[in-house]
């Protein structure tokens, strides 16, 4: 029998499965190719998802604005505290907002106990990407979900970020029987992370390099982890679970994994003399030179990249050793001659972050630790224009198919 109920929800249904098969068509005559050939389904290559005030990444132009600042004017003149208030609220701090906001990230460093008893029961042969992953799902025990308004989206933004660093030093040094090394309240963001994972202060140089690093990673629209990070809060989950969601997807050696793969890929190489042989080796066997390509800058530069080359100098320069800036140079300029490619920011800050004494296991994390205030940033603007995230697919597989009893099978 068809209640009133029913017939209102049918009703929904039906208007609901209509505005589908409408954002479906143009999904797929965004995918098609210029002929209106077959659709390629390119990874939701070039289609356009939501309209979002806080990054824009122009590929064609081949530039970066956070919140309509050049990316190489926050990266000459901001701090990653400052940069973390713009994406959140759309300006750059008071000197009393940002005095606060350093307050509150320094007041928040310590791990509560779940994500402390979390991390020193892990098998230290648990990768840093996924003991990070699990210690951040655990910080929702802090207090309430996330999609409440105003200042409690803020306490949790700020509570991630804070919390980042101190996952990931304190489980690599657990993970190399090393002893915890508490926050100091007296380093900023970047120079206390190295300063948690070293154990010795860093050089005014490197605390500088690691805050730019940092800035320079922070956003970058809708790329996957942040796509992910904005699916998950689509449904009203909570901050913690979006951002849960970004670390595992970021994971992937196809996005924050590229970093570590360019660092062991400069060090296989070893020396300048072997590049092109290297290259081109790996280019006959179809290989992928990681920290190479973008899905976005496709026919110019990565913006991000050159002033992560320029910190590249810096650090040789202070170290009077350029062993690591010659070689990155020349793989840069064999692999545009060959491939036409550029290098895209993993590439560079794979070299930086191993100046900077970062071990190799915990390059994926950094990208993570910087792209935080990013993640939160988005969640917060989809809560406050929620709309369901829910694409649609071509179902290519077979049809009408009858079911067949087990022991009919004969396989
Ligand atoms: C980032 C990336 C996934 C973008 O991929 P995409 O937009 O899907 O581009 P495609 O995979 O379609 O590649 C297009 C062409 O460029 C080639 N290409 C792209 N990146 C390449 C790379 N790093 N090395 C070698 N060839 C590459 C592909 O092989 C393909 O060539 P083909 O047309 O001859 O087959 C890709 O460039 C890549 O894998 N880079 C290495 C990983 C990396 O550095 N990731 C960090 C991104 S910030």
């Amino acid at each position: 029998m068809t209640t009133p109920a029913h017939a209102d929800t049918m009703e929904a249904d039906t208007a609901r499965l209509r505005e589908m098969d409408a954002r479906a068509a143009v999904i797929e005559s965004t995918s098609r190719g210029s002929d209106g050939g077959q659709p390629t389904y390119e990874g939701l290559s070039g289609v356009v998802i939501s309209a979002s005030a806080i990054c824009d990444v122009n590929g064609e132009r081949g530039t970066l604005s956070y919140r309509g600042y050049d990316i190489g004017e926050l990266a000459c003149r901001a701090t990653f505290e400052e940069t973390a208030h713009l994406l959140w609220h759309g300006d750059l701090p008071s000197r009393q907002e940002l005095d606060s906001l350093t307050a509150r990230l320094t007041a928040e460093r310590e791990l509560n106990g779940a994500a402390d008893l979390i991390l020193s029961a892990l098998p230290t042969h648990v990768e840093p990407m996924d003991a990070l992953r699990t210690a951040v799902s655990s910080l929702t025990c802090n207090g309430t979900n996330g999609q409440d308004p105003g200042s409690m989206q803020e306490d949790q933004a700020i509570c991630l970020v804070a919390k980042f660093p101190t996952i990931v030093a304190r489980f690599y040094r657990r993970r190399h029987s090393l002893p915890p090394i508490a926050p100091r309240p007296d380093l900023s963001h970047a120079a206390n992370f190295l300063y948690m994972v070293q154990g010795h202060e860093p050089t005014t140089l490197q605390a500088q390099t690691m805050d730019l690093a940092m800035l320079l990673m922070a956003e970058h629209g809708f790329n996957a982890s942040t796509f992910a990070a904005r699916v998950t809060a689509a449904t009203l989950s909570d901050m913690y679970a979006a951002v849960t969601s970004a670390v595992g997807t970021l994971k992937g050696p196809l996005h924050g994994g590229a970093n570590e793969q360019a660092m062991r890929m400069m060090l296989e190489i070893g020396e300048v003399a072997n590049v092109a042989p290297y290259i081109d080796d790996a280019l006959a066997r179809k290989q992928r030179i990681m920290g190479f390509g973008h899905r976005v800058y496709r026919h110019s530069a990565d913006p991000r990249a050159a002033y992560l080359r320029a910190s590249l100098f810096d650090l040789c320069a202070e170290s009077g050793d350029f062993h690591f800036y010659e070689l990155a140079t020349t793989i840069a300029e064999v692999v545009h001659a060959k491939k036409g490619l550029y290098p895209n920011v993993d590439f560079y800050a794979a070299p930086v972050l191993y100046l900077l004494g970062i071990p190799l296991e915990l390059f994926v994390t950094v990208f993570a630790v910087s792209r935080v205030p990013g993640w939160t940033a988005h969640v917060m603007e989809q809560y406050a224009n929620n709309k369901l995230i829910r694409p649609l697919s071509t179902y290519v597989g077979p049809e009408n198919r009858v079911y067949c009893p087990i022991d009919d099978r004969g396989h």
